[in-house]
């Protein structure tokens, strides 16, 4: 016998990317079934009294080091991590090892992550075999629903024929380019240039191929220019930004790639945000081990509090609304993944959080659920937490206070 469990939550303020109103939801089955309205009998009913429900984040760029890495994090607790972030899906990024270039390591990440529960994976498979920059032979065999996203992360394809061969295979896949804009040759004397170099030619590429292209964590105002005059000519490409690029620039000395930028950078990453240019944020979670950073790792751990960096940063100053905000986290990368999330409408999948947007915390770094205790935002005093998770219409996750950092 099939039992269906209906839940009411009413007297929700509901924010998604197209509405701000207090509603009743329904969730049947793990699905929204009904908003507002009359509803017949149901099993429970939760009254969250105006509390804010928004749908659980979706995060394009996540490293989970898993396999390989696993001392820097892992799957299982990459996924609590996540969760604690208020996301329930992540797509994973390809430099474990061994590189993600095969069925097999999608398969072994896809299901570790399953037998996790928490969160739904998807998994990034490298452009280059083993990163090597030049092969792309394999990408004809990988056949898993769950690889919607091909990138060498970590580093650029510097190779114009690797990349537009790249793009051609991708689009008769349908996979997603993902680009990490660098040329290390170039990075050392000129990081900036690194960046801008290969985004022009990604984006000449994307319209000779007409390839769906996404540029990765953008950071400097020339890329972000060019990527918002070639969607003016109809280029297909996307993009996302950091939590930390939008926010910090390099005052702060500490080592991530792309790297903390100037003042007037960050002005023009927010500026593309509110008009439209940035699709996503996206976290690039890149956890490391305290000995690792102290040997010159590059990244942030950041999934546990991208949300909070920006409702500091780009909600709380009024620069744009929770409900933009929503659509940058949840719409939009939900819709690049393909996936029946993104927002609280009848038929879709009822994964949505609980926030309250006045929560004030100081960030400590040694509180993170992630095995990355790696963030300059340390010390940093934010707004706005998750404090609840729910997925399939279930309660996975509450805020308890412990994780305040
Ligand atoms: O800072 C970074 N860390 N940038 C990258 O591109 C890779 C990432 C990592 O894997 O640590
Ligand atoms: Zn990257």
């Amino acid at each position: 016998m099939i039992v269906v469990k209906t839940v009411l939550f009413k007297n929700a303020r509901i924010v998604d990317h197209k509405k701000d109103e207090i509603s009743d939801i329904l969730v049947e089955d793990g699905l929204i079934k009904q908003i507002a309205g009359e509803f017949k009998s149901v099993d429970q009913i939760i009254d969250l009294k105006g509390g804010i429900l928004m749908p659980a984040f979706t995060d394009l760029h996540v490293h989970f080091r898993d396999p390989g890495y696993t001392y820097k994090e892992d799957i299982f607790s990459g996924s609590k991590a996540a969760v604690a972030g208020g996301y329930t899906t992540v797509n994973l990024m390809a430099n474990t090892n061994p590189v993600c270039s095969d069925n097999n390591t999608v398969e072994y990440v896809i299901r570790k992550a399953e037998k996790c529960g928490l969160i739904d994976a998807f998994q990034t498979s490298s452009i280059t075999r083993d990163f090597d920059g030049k092969d792309i032979s394999h990408l004809k065999n990988i056949s898993n629903a769950h690889v919607k996203i091909i990138s060498d992360d970590g580093f650029g394809v510097e190779s114009y024929d690797v990349m537009e061969e790249a793009l051609m295979i991708a689009k008769d896949r349908g996979f997603v380019v993902s680009s990490h804009a660098e040329y290390t040759a170039v990075s050392g004397d000129d990081p900036r240039e690194s960046e801008n170099l290969m985004t022009k030619r990604d984006i000449e590429l994307c319209e000779k191929t007409n390839a769906r292209l996404h540029m990765a964590h953008v950071s400097t105002k020339e890329a972000i220019k060019m990527i918002q005059h070639a969607k003016k000519r109809g280029v297909p490409v996307t993009c996302e930004v950091t939590p930390h690029h939008i926010s910090i620039n390099d005052d702060i000395k500490y080592e991530v790639h792309p790297p903390l930028r100037k003042r007037c950078d960050v002005i023009a990453l927010t500026e593309a945000i509110v008009d439209g240019t940035v699709d996503c944020i996206a976290t690039d979670h890149a956890p490391h081990s305290k000995e690792d950073k102290e040997k010159g790792a590059r990244g942030i751990s950041s999934i546990e509090i991208a949300f909070s960096i920006c409702y500091s940063y780009l909600v709380r100053t009024n620069k744009i609304s929770l409900r933009k905000l929503s659509e940058l986290m949840s719409f939009n990368p939900s819709k690049i993944l393909q996936i029946n999330k993104g927002e609280i409408a009848p038929g879709r999948i009822a994964d949505f959080i609980l926030i309250d947007p006045d929560i004030a915390f100081t960030v400590d770094e040694n509180k993170f659920i992630s095995k990355g205790k790696n963030t300059p935002i340390n010390g940093m005093k934010l707004y706005g937490r998750v404090l609840s998770v729910y997925k399939n219409g279930e309660r996975i996750y509450d805020y308890k206070g412990e994780n305040d950092g």
